[in-house]
């Protein structure tokens, strides 16, 4: 039996990756971009703004359409997302309510769209692609970490809510890859922050630059939408294991010290 997929963000980075990965898997697969991008060869594209209501409701709409109705749904894939980068006093109301509008309230607004299909059908799975930034708060990343943070608490609390119902729900952190994530700076910087939000941002850069191709986090997506009974956790790469293992075992000092030494700062 076919399954059908939908991964948000498909036309670049992770969300291209996956995608690819699930159709040599034998998924069908719609993927989805802001724009008419094309996909990944196999990829049927829909038009989606996660931000805005409308947008997920014609997509959700479009869906259904194409593959006569929304049940016929078996995975999500939550994968759209931004980056920012700014000091925490830097960065206005305003601007952190758009990454949360994209990071968080649009894997929500996909989710109950399409939560009412799987739960009539008694089945299904929705993958959240959320980051080492969703338990460490690295400094100069403070609203991307708050959004990430955000994304981890919403998944393991939905992954409870709906287990009993036949939904299954992982969260897959990936650390530093190799893609053309966006990553916008404050809009009203302060020179007194210039020195660590500019080499942190140097740093991570560089660590996405060096990092390892996007299809060690498909390869992880894959695994988990056809495992048996899938985690609610899935770490990816070494980076992300080494983060979660210090933050976990670590004395907070130490770890706050390690930190602070990596990125240079005082
Ligand atoms: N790269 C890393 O090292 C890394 C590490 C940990 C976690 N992540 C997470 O991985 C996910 C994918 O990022 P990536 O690195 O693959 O970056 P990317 O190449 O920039 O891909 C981001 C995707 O999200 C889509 N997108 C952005 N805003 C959107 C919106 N409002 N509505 C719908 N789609 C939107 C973009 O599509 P369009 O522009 O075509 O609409 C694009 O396809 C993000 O959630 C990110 O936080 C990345």
């Amino acid at each position: 039996m076919t399954h059908t997929a939908l991964v948000t963000g498909a036309s670049s980075g992770f969300g291209a990756s996956i995608a690819e990965a699930l159709v040599a898997a034998g998924f069908r697969v719609f993927g989805t971009s802001r724009t008419a991008a094309a996909g990944a060869p196999g990829v049927h594209m829909l038009r989606l703004d996660v931000d805005r209501d409308e947008s997920v409701a014609a997509c959700v709409a479009e869906l259904a359409a194409s593959t006569a109705g929304t049940e016929q749904l078996d995975l999500l894939v939550n994968n759209a997302g931004r980056a920012m980068v700014g000091a925490a006093e830097e960065t206005s109301a305003a601007e952190a309510r758009s990454l949360f509008e994209t990071n968080l309230f649009g894997v929500m607004r996909l989710t109950s769209a399409l939560l009412p299909a799987m739960r009539a059908r008694g089945r299904g799975r929705i993958i959240n692609v959320g980051s080492v930034s969703g338990f460490v708060g690295l400094p100069f990343h403070g609203v991307y970490a708050a959004t990430k943070h955000a994304l981890a608490g919403y998944t393991e609390a939905l992954h409870h809510e709906v287990r009993a119902l036949g939904i299954d729900v992982s969260l897959v952190e990936p650390a530093a890859h190799r893609t053309g994530i966006v990553m916008s700076r404050p809009i009203a910087p302060r020179g007194v922050y210039d020195r660590g939000r500019d080499g942190v941002e140097r740093y991570i850069r560089d660590l996405i630059e060096r990092g390892s191709a996007p299809g060690q986090v498909a390869r992880v997506v894959v695994a988990a939408a056809q495992a048996r009974h899938p985690r609610l956790r899935y770490r990816v790469g070494a980076q992300a294991w080494l983060a979660a293992w210090a933050r976990r075992w670590l004395p907070e000092r130490w770890f706050a010290a390690y930190m602070r030494r990596t990125l240079q700062l005082g």
